[in-house]
């Protein structure tokens, strides 16, 4: 074996190739062997641009390749728990975009044979590794904001995604809230028992039409105690707005936007800086390449990873509850879906 740790990516679409070049040319001792994608040329020109010596077009045959000890797996949403199941079965570690599925059996199936296999899983809610948040964190755990109250997570994108892919998201519970359900467990340290969603089209009728909201907010009891809410936009204007504030007997902890800059301009008519970085690429460029440097330290010290396969399922049944108390106009406990 070879001193590298030899990556297969599936998938060579935004976050794939992101992915790779991180694993190419920002992250030690690893390197991509082989890339997968069923759009050949987009394997190809991936593989060009950053020097990954092999394609195919076969995700199965990365799977089986000898040349790869573990795979990362960045293909449409549905392809997730077949390519964990054969990537656990053929013994190789997975680290797994975010969702592993939208259907709660198939990840149920998909951990049983990560568990049955002892391979590591990792799943990507890099939001984690982002350096403030990390922050927010760190203040909880050391008891800085004293005994935790409540949790106020905003997350709103600059700009609605196309009215195709809104069709099939899964709604923005499952598609977009995922990331911050994923959030409020890390930050409060324990599991929801209910949530409370309002929301509403106030942006675009398309997305009405197409069954979804654009605008929701979602109450959260956890078994703690504390309370969280979240706060969804599909449209804010001034860019990608994502901040949280944790409020405790002893204090707060919160974080704003991060912009390009941090210049402020202050003249007789206005106090002015520029807008926040605009899209989640830019925005969490960072925690994509901490995250895999965590599962990789997760391999080579043969510890847990720090995102789990429990970890990527319970945001799961959260959506679910949200999507179902929308619908239903009433809070919704997290058992009526599934037992967590
Ligand atoms: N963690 C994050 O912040 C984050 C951000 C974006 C996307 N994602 C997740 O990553 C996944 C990919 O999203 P994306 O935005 O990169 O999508 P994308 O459409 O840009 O790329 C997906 C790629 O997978 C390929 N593909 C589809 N089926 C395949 C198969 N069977 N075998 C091999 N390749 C296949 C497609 O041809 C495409 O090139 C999604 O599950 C998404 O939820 C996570």
């Amino acid at each position: 074996m070879s001193d590298q740790l030899r990556f297969g990516v599936i998938g060579a679409g935004r976050i794939g190739r992101l992915h790779i070049e991180h694993l190419m040319r920002r992250i030690p001792n690893t390197t991509v062997s082989v890339v997968s994608d069923v759009v050949r040329k987009a394997a190809d020109s991936a593989a060009a641009e950053f020097g990954v010596p092999r394609v195919v077009g076969d995700a199965k045959e990365l799977i089986r390749s000898p040349e790869v000890d573990a795979v990362v797996i960045c293909s449409s949403t549905d392809t997730h728990a077949e390519f964990m199941i054969e990537s656990a079965r053929a013994g190789k570690h997975v680290f797994c975009e975010k969702p592993i599925a939208l259907d709660l059996d198939a990840i149920d199936s998909a951990l049983e044979e990560v568990d049955r296999a002892g391979v590591k899983l990792q799943i990507g809610f890099n939001r984690r590794f982002d350096s403030n948040y990390r922050r927010v964190w760190e203040h909880i755990g050391a008891g800085d904001v004293g005994d935790l109250h409540m949790v106020h997570i905003v997350s709103r994108d600059p700009a609605p995604p196309p009215i195709d892919y809104v069709k099939v998201s899964g709604g923005i519970f499952l598609d977009m809230a995922i990331h911050d359900f994923d959030m409020s467990r890390y930050l409060v340290g324990d599991e929801p028992e209910t949530v409370y969603a309002v929301g509403g089209v106030r942006i675009d009728p398309q997305i009405g039409e197409a069954g979804d909201v654009d605008t929701a907010v979602c109450t959260l009891t956890f078994r703690n105690g504390v309370y969280v809410t979240i706060d969804n936009s599909r449209q804010a204007v001034f860019g990608y707005d994502q901040r949280v504030e944790a409020f405790g007997s002893g204090g707060m902890v919160r974080i704003d936007n991060n912009a390009e800059n941090n210049a402020v301009l202050s003249t007789a008519t206005a106090v002015q800086s520029d807008l926040p970085l605009n899209f989640f690429m830019e925005r969490y460029i960072d925690s994509y390449i901490a995250e895999l440097q965590a599962f990789v330290a997760a391999i080579e010290n043969d510890e847990p990873t720090p995102v789990n396969g429990v970890d990527g399922r319970i945001p799961i049944i959260m959506g679910y509850a949200a999507t179902k108390s929308l619908a239903e106009g009433r809070p919704v406990r997290m058992d009526e879906i599934a037992k967590m």
